[in-house]
């Protein structure tokens, strides 16, 4: 069977749905933004802004930081920062569609100076040896092949001391073959770690104060309940994107709640400290 490519998880079609979401609320397509109008619908992980102020706050992020986001996405984790605490942060994201919205919607915020976009992938993105004071990640990890060479890398950029802060998700049990063929394609999980693998490769690439908090518990009603509105909301969001959309979101929103539901996919919060 073929390799699937990331574009086999659906959140991941149509990137450019925002600006429906901004026109719902009656914002045009050149029109000056800012970050607060962006947050409902550029943070694709768990909990919003909620879960980025955990992190400013345990990395102790400030106007002086040097931060890196692997994965950045739309853009919003890296704005939220950059807007909150004044920091300089560079956005790595591997694709070209979703980095060119992400580039779009930071210079509409005037944030440009401070957020940095970079396409690529993280293992071929240049990053000056010890220059970043913190690296954060929200659901990207698991998408990234060669872990231990990744945290390396990563080891490298930080500063002697810098922190590592990632959400992500990993593999808590045996999946089935259905649920493999679903991790492998619908969640483009290149990469699903044990918490085991996840320590192991940390500590091999020389990170200490390794801290791995399960959020399974409270990760599994959240998406559930994602699930739920966007059903309850099924109409209004069709009238916004379309049908396409609608159901591509849907069947992603529906996979992801049964993996979680299952026991066997967990949701991870990881601290760590280079050196
Ligand atoms: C679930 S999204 C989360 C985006 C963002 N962190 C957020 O929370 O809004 C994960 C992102 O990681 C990016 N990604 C996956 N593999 C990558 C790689 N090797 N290098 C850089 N970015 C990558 C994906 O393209 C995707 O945009």
């Amino acid at each position: 069977m073929a390799k699937p490519g990331i574009k086999s998880m659906q959140l991941y079609s149509h990137v450019d749905r925002i600006y429906n979401d901004l026109k719902s609320i009656g914002v045009k397509d050149q029109d000056p933004l800012n970050v607060k109008m962006l947050t409902p619908f550029d943070q694709l992980h768990y909990f919003g802004t909620d879960a980025v102020d955990e992190a400013i706050e345990a990395t102790g992020i400030t106007e002086d930081s040097k931060i890196l986001d692997v994965g950045a996405g739309l853009g919003g984790p890296a704005r939220y920062i950059a807007d909150k605490t004044g920091c300089h942060i560079t956005a790595v994201e591997l694709q070209p569609d979703m980095n060119d919205v992400a580039k779009s919607l930071t210079e509409r915020c005037g944030l440009s100076d401070k957020v940095e976009h970079v396409c690529g992938d993280i293992h071929e993105t240049e990053l000056a040896k010890a220059s970043y004071d913190a690296i954060v990640s929200w659901l990207a990890v698991y998408h990234i092949p060669e872990q231990n060479r990744l945290y390396q890398r990563l080891g490298n950029a930080l500063k002697p001391g810098g922190k590592l802060y990632f959400e992500d998700l990993f593999r808590k049990g045996d999946f089935s073959a259905k649920e493999q063929y679903e991790v492998d394609h619908l969640l483009y999980g290149a990469n699903m770690q044990t918490e085991q693998q996840y320590v192991h490769d940390l500590q091999r690439a020389n990170f200490s104060q390794i801290d791995f908090q399960e959020t399974t518990e409270m990760w599994t009603p959240h998406v559930a309940e994602r699930l739920d509105n966007w059903r309850a909301m099924a109409d209004y969001k069709t009238e916004v994107h379309g049908e396409d959309i609608v159901a591509a979101l849907d069947s992603f929103y529906d996979v992801v709640t049964r993996q979680f539901k299952g026991g066997k996919l967990g949701g991870v919060r990881v601290m760590a400290t280079a050196g």
